[in-house]
């Protein structure tokens, strides 16, 4: 490999064209892994990002893990080719956390770079990567009885991306809510949570104290309705054309009553890269595909948002 790679981005499993759409200077792709002639940009449908990777001749596994460890104390494996020879090199590396999140937890300040063994003597190592999570996966410690669908596990995902979740005292709308997975969330959190759909939430969701409900059409509802009332969280998760959630969307961010906001944009078919970097360009939001999304991304406009994924 003889030119300059200044970035790399994993895709997730299925994900691949959207993130190749997106890149430019691609020389080459391993398996979910692509590397890039052109500096790392914070491209919307990567799973973890690597920057200024470089790579390392290594003369066997001991250098290998010394030269990692040079560069600094936590890593994690990307491994689409020699498996075992690539294991070894983890297993005389510093261990890291690899057990399930306990939600809600902060993430860890050390940063976690990734690497990968492209062949028997070279390594491609970023020490900068944008996700915190190994290989952007965020596995977190399940409850398979408390909420109604796996939904929950997206907001796990997005709030503890961003810092900060809600809290006791904090008023929630949760547009798009049934049946009811991050009401239960938001619930556990002891904020109250004001849930507005078109189909009825969970008997197990809508019985707890502190939620509360709204059968309508959720573009009916405005921020006109909340003068007189903060609204801490606005979260949104409904079924729609992106771009009617963004004039939707829109209207809210104007109105400056909302502190912190978290939607789900979601794609049918194909996704639009345009309308991907209109809800980017909102001041102070970004745009992420999460490792619990679908075919959709997570917008995020939160107060101090924590800055991990910046360049
Ligand atoms: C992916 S589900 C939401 C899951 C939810 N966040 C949870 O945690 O359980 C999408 C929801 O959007 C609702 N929806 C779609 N269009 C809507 C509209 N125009 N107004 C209100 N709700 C709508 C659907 O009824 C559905 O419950």
């Amino acid at each position: 490999m003889t030119c300059e790679i200044k970035s790399a981005y994993l895709a997730a499993e299925g994900l691949m064209d959207p993130l190749l759409n997106e890149l430019e200077g691609v020389t080459s792709v391993h398996d979910q892994l692509i590397l890039s002639t052109q500096p790392a940009k914070n491209a919307f449908w990567a799973q973890n990002v690597w920057r200024n990777p470089q790579f390392l001749n290594i003369k066997s596994i001991n250098d290998a893990a010394n030269q990692l460890k040079a560069l600094q104390r936590n890593w994690c494996l990307y491994s689409y080719t020699l498996h075992r020879r690539a294991q070894l090199i983890l297993e005389k590396l510093p261990p890291t956390n690899s057990k399930p999140i306990c939600f809600p937890s902060s993430i860890s300040a050390y940063p976690l770079g990734s690497f990968t063994l492209l062949d028997e003597n070279t390594l491609l190592a970023s020490a900068d990567c944008s996700s915190p999570f190994p290989n952007g996966e965020a596995h977190f410690i399940e409850d398979k009885n408390g909420p109604p669908n796996r939904a929950y596990l997206k907001l796990y995902e997005a709030l503890t991306l961003s810092g900060i979740i809600p809290k006791s005292g904090d008023f929630c709308v949760d547009v798009g809510g049934s049946p009811g997975g991050w009401a239960w969330v938001i619930n556990n959190l002891s904020a109250e949570v004001l849930s507005i759909d078109r189909s009825p939430l969970s008997p197990s969701v809508a019985n707890l104290a502190g939620v509360s409900f709204q059968k309508r059409d959720a573009f009916t509802l405005l921020p006109e309705e909340f003068e007189n009332r903060r609204i801490d969280w606005l979260f949104c998760d409904v079924i729609c054309y992106p771009e009617k959630l963004y004039d939707w969307i829109l209207k809210w961010v104007e109105s400056g009553i909302c502190k912190n906001i978290i939607c789900t944009i979601k794609f049918k078919g194909e996704s639009d890269l345009s309308i991907a970097n209109k809800f980017a360009a909102i001041p102070g939001s970004r745009v992420r595909h999460l490792f619990h999304n679908k075919n959709e991304l997570t917008w995020l406009k939160v107060r101090d948002f924590s800055d991990y994924q910046q360049h």
